[in-house]
């Protein structure tokens, strides 16, 4: 079986079982600041799980891409990817643990489905404590579909719990694994007992809780299911392979590297290791970049971690002897490969193929005037006796001009120097650490959490784009989109800066639609029934056959997933702070509602 059949059986299985397939989303949050990509299937679909009606039902079937970069320096090894698609399924408060539990079972091991061998399956379940109680249901389930009891292990929290980010909905969860050993797995082996040899391939979590703050867990109003199975793990199983980049996800990208690089994969271990780096790197970039909300490489946020991505690339592309650009010929690979699924690749081709290779031009640069740099260090370094170039300077170059360890280490050797590693890895986590506490802050106000005062900003979003279109004319677009406690950040498309007259008509036009205490009404209906009753819609984006569309009085309709207030009535005031150039015929606007 191929992965491209896996990911279609996955979603006819589901189908088969009443769901409704919906189209996996952006690589990037809409509306949520609180992470930098979509880490998992369940990402979009927050609101829903929260509570809110999804249009297309109570069960859902997906497949997504996703990016996950908390493990980046693991990749590399046979298994770990920073991109990775995830099949889904969703209860929104329709089944609960026995169906989502048969489902499962009888997915992997019908003859009709994927066939596995149930003696090489096992799982686990939440061992219990304070907050849920050990998951007996889940195990009782489990042993109806055949689960013999010595392969069902009891684990802590720290296994058995799911959470997207530090709030939002949770809960204890089951997961699935595969022997990965040699032969048939021995009596009594488990997870538990075995960590090394059973490979994770699916994760049911039942979503019954929302964590408002680290002390606070509330139940949901619904309890769902939210699963997600490894599709590049789960094909590797299938075909029998002992790594996901043997498989045919990676073969063709392997092959491109092989010929770029003239090594033949599998011959030398450290070689290797970067040919697998290459691999995963450059399918994840090429993915950033081709996604329908397009990042480029920048030195915050997605942008950054995009530029760490091919700079790692690159870096490891020399370690191959390769001495010229050469990641936009491993895109078009990737984007030959992955087009069917994911049509946006083939869409930002060009914008792939450009931005790749600027950076990597880029790059070459930095390593160049990060030599150069050197240079300039090496007479006081030469003062030192002890010949060692310290962490600090070590973790400036590579901080400040993006110059990696190994460079100045090579180069310190040519000139007798040694490097103080330790004192650079110090210095680096000291970095990390301040990175984290400042990204921790970040977290509040997704999705996840729908305060009442980010609900109130969602509604207020409306207003102002109606507003907009109504004072410059029916050009304006919504281009972008952010909303923490304190503020919403609206980008659309303009091509002048508004003149104060217009700030104000538009300020005005919202208060007054405020103190109309107009409805906000949520109606479910077609794409095209919402085309044609003029609801406005994110240009670009793709939406499920059946869309919300909320109106708001006689003032704006448009298609969104929502949360809104029920009246415009207690918003408050609204206020313009700034009104600024986004990029290119692009405005920004932020304000606040007092
Ligand atoms: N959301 C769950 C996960 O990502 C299924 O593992």
């Amino acid at each position: 079986m191929t992965a491209n059949e896996l990911r279609s059986k996955y979603i006819a299985f589901f189908k088969s079982k009443g769901h409704a397939e919906i189209s996996g989303k952006s690589l990037i949050p809409e509306n949520d600041p609180s992470v930098l990509f979509t880490t998992a299937g369940m990402h979009p679909l927050v609101p829903y799980l929260l509570g809110e009606k999804h249009p297309a039902g109570t069960r859902l079937t997906d497949y997504q891409k996703c990016v996950r970069t908390g493990d980046i320096d693991e990749v590399g090894d046979p298994s770990h990817l920073t991109c990775f698609e995830m099949l889904g399924n969703w209860s929104l408060g329709d089944y609960f643990k026995k169906e989502s539990i048969a489902f499962s079972y009888e997915f992997l091991t019908s003859k009709d489905w994927l066939a596995l061998d149930p003696r090489k399956i096992s799982v686990t379940v939440f061992a219990g404590d304070a907050n849920a109680p050990r998951d007996e249901d889940a195990a009782n389930y489990w042993k109806e579909n055949g689960m013999p009891e010595d392969k069902i292990a009891y684990l802590p929290a720290s296994d058995n719990w799911w959470a997207a980010g530090p709030t939002g909905p949770c809960g204890p969860d089951t997961e699935i694994f595969y022997w990965v050993g040699e032969g048939l797995p021995p009596k009594g082996s488990n997870k538990g007992t075995d960590p090394e040899n059973w490979m994770e391939i699916w994760n049911n979590v039942f979503m019954q809780f929302n964590r408002i703050d680290e002390k606070t867990l509330v139940p949901l109003p619904k309890q769902n299911v939210d699963t997600g199975m490894g599709l590049e793990r789960t094909n590797c199983i299938l075909q029998g392979k002992t790594s996901v980049y043997l498989t045919e996800v990676f073969k063709p990208i392997i092959d491109t590297i092989e010929k770029l690089s003239n090594y033949t994969y599998g011959t030398d271990a450290e070689k290797d290791k970067s040919v697998r780096i290459i691999a995963d790197h450059s399918r994840s970039a090429v993915f950033i970049l081709g996604d329908q909300k397009g990042v480029s490489p920048s030195n915050v946020g997605a942008g950054y971690v995009l530029r760490r991505l091919i700079r790692r690339a690159v870096r490891h592309g020399m370690k191959l002897g390769i001495d010229r650009a050469f990641l936009a010929e491993i895109a078009e690979t990737v984007i030959e490969n992955f087009k069917c699924a994911y049509p946006e690749l083939e869409e930002n081709r060009e914008k792939v193929f450009n931005e790749l290779t600027a950076e990597e031009n880029k790059f070459r640069d930095t390593l160049k005037k990060g030599e150069a740099e050197f240079q300039k260090l090496l007479p006081n370094l030469m003062k030192n006796p002890k010949k060692e170039i310290s962490g600090k300077v070590a973790f400036r170059l590579y901080d400040t001009f993006g110059f990696p360890l190994e460079l100045t280490q090579e180069l310190g050797a040519e000139n007798g120097f040694t490097v103080d590693v330790e004192g650079f890895k110090e210095a680096e986590k000291k970095h990390q650490e301040l990175s984290r506490t400042q990204s921790a802050g970040t977290f509040k106000g997704g999705l996840a959490e729908r305060s009442e005062i980010t609900t109130k900003y969602h509604t207020a979003t409306h207003l102002l784009q109606a507003a907009l279109r109504q004072v410059l004319g029916p050009h304006v677009a919504q281009k972008g989109s952010n909303i923490t406690e304190e503020r919403m950040r609206f980008d659309f498309s303009h091509p002048a800066p508004m003149t104060k007259e217009e700030i104000k008509q538009v300020e005005n036009l919202v208060n007054e639609q405020i103190k109309r205490n107009l409805p906000v009404k949520m109606e479910i209906m077609s794409l095209d029934d919402a085309k044609k009753s003029g609801a406005t819609a994110l240009f670009g984006e793709k939406y499920e056959s059946n869309v919300k569309v909320y109106t708001i009085g006689d003032f704006s309709k448009e298609v969104c997933g929502g949360p809104h207030v029920e009246n415009t009535g207690n918003l408050g005031t609204f206020v313009i702070t700034k009104e600024q150039s986004s990029s290119a015929g692009v405005r920004r606007i932020k304000a606040v509602l007092k």
